[in-house]
């Protein structure tokens, strides 16, 4: 069975540095390693903000209603491999995938809905602030029991300058084998 694997983007501005970066780790692990994939762009969904009601922790699901939530997290629910790539902005995720981050909450009491998952983590930043931001991101990720693969730190400030640097689209592709290896992995185990 072919992997799925889903490229979350969590950058607010549509074909900048991390939608190119996402899109090539998909096409190559469907090129590679015969994966179906999916790109979920956060940005095109209705999210409310959490509301910190804490009605989680005994409706063990997010309370709020009215808004795309469900329809955000089936496809990762149903990947076998989930990249993130998300830019640093403020040295931490922007506003849309954190927003994606603490509505997760709703799954907190469940825990590791994620569990036997492999996953990457791309950050994207003009000059660094990385550590604290990809804190976050492995964070959220192994509380609900993804294992965190590969992580790549890529530096590009105005959209098309990533696709222009040689030296940062190596590191991507060193990612994406990485990735391709986890992939392997996912399979022997599901051959097994
Ligand atoms: C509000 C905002 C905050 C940012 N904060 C940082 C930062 O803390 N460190 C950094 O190196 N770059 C920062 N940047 C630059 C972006 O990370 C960089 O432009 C990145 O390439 C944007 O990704 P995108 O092309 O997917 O939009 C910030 C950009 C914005 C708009």
């Amino acid at each position: 069975m072919p992997a799925k694997v889903v490229g979350v983007t969590g950058s607010p501005r549509a074909s900048g540095n991390t939608d190119f970066a996402v899109n090539s780790v998909l096409e190559m692990l469907a090129r590679e390693r015969d994966a179906s994939t999916e790109l979920l762009a956060l940005r095109d969904y209705h999210l409310k903000h959490c509301a910190g009601c804490r009605g989680c922790m005994t409706a063990k699901r997010c309370v709020i209603e009215g808004d795309d939530l469900d329809r955000m997290v089936q496809p990762l629910n149903e990947a076998d491999v989930i990249i993130v790539g998300s830019p640093v902005y403020w040295n931490s995720p922007p506003g849309v995938m954190k927003d994606f981050m603490d509505r997760v909450h709703g799954w907190f009491v469940a825990g590791p809905i994620w569990e036997g998952k492999q996953a990457g983590i791309i950050s994207v930043a003009a000059d660094g602030g990385f550590e604290s931001h990809e804190d976050a991101l492995r964070g959220w990720l192994r509380y609900y029991g993804a294992n965190v693969a590969a992580e790549t730190r890529l530096l590009a400030r105005e959209a098309g300058d990533l696709e222009a640097n040689p030296r940062e689209r190596e590191k991507l592709d060193r990612f994406a084998r990485d990735m391709a290896d986890a992939i392997g992995q996912h399979s022997l185990i599901s051959d097994a």
